[in-house]
């Protein structure tokens, strides 16, 4: 600022330029930096938003988390699809159909969470998937793998909701919320389903009774938005 006042000033007046310069240099510097660390929730900061971007209802950290987490949904998908495949063969059309719809399911899961991000005003992002396992040696240890993948999801979800409350986004919370309601079914379907397997041992007539009741299950859409 001192560059811009009169060759002439006085010595007062040169004071009052450099702590006018000083303070402006502070304002200019100093307090919009603070604003985009802090991000100021509800005040009308709309200039520091023109220049530095405003705040979104997710932080950097909760968009990283839901991005892994809108992949891990996919790859659960690929997962199911690679189990109906397996029924498939086995000629267990009824376990097959179970899994194409748990394979339906995922994908809806992941595109529930994906348009979140996007109407929350992150940036979704798309990630590299694991090869998910094509074989298994019966249909009990199929589904005891389905319930140990649920056990894993259910746990990340926590995790993000842990993630959500730290960072304070309400918004998050109440969309992790159903997908904590929505694990506890996931993981009592597959629990019943085992139990069911166990009880008839590998037995044929058994078998064919599961499969038979398993190729009821429909699916069933999810609100995505
Ligand atoms: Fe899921
Ligand atoms: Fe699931």
């Amino acid at each position: 600022m001192t560059a811009f006042f009169p060759a002439d000033i006085s010595g007062r007046a040169f004071i009052k330029w450099v702590i006018f310069g000083k303070i402006l240099k502070k304002f200019l510097l100093v307090y919009p930096l603070f604003c985009m660390i802090s991000h100021f929730p509800g005040k009308n900061l709309s200039l520091l938003y023109f220049f530095y971007g405003g705040p979104t209802m997710l932080s950097k950290k909760l968009v990283t988390a839901f991005n892994e987490q809108i992949a891990f949904e996919i790859h659960s998908a690929l997962i199911y699809k690679a189990m109906q495949a397996y029924f498939a063969a086995e000629d267990f059309p009824g376990m097959a159909n179970w899994m194409g719809v748990q394979y339906q399911e995922e994908l809806a899961h992941a595109e529930k969470m994906f348009n979140f991000v996007c109407d929350a005003g992150g940036r979704a992002e798309m990630l590299a998937l694991e090869q998910p396992r094509n074989e298994f040696s019966s249909p009990l240890e199929a589904f005891e793998t389905t319930l140990a993948h649920e056990q894993i999801v259910t746990e990340r979800i926590s995790k993000l909701m842990e993630l959500a409350q730290k960072e304070k986004s309400h918004a998050a919370q109440i969309c992790l919320q159903w997908f904590i309601t929505e694990q506890v079914e996931e993981e009592a379907n597959a629990s019943l389903i085992i139990k069911k397997l166990k009880m008839v041992e590998g037995d044929g007539r058994g078998l064919l009774m599961i499969d038979q009741e398993l190729a009821q299950r429909v699916f069933v859409p999810i609100a995505t938005a």
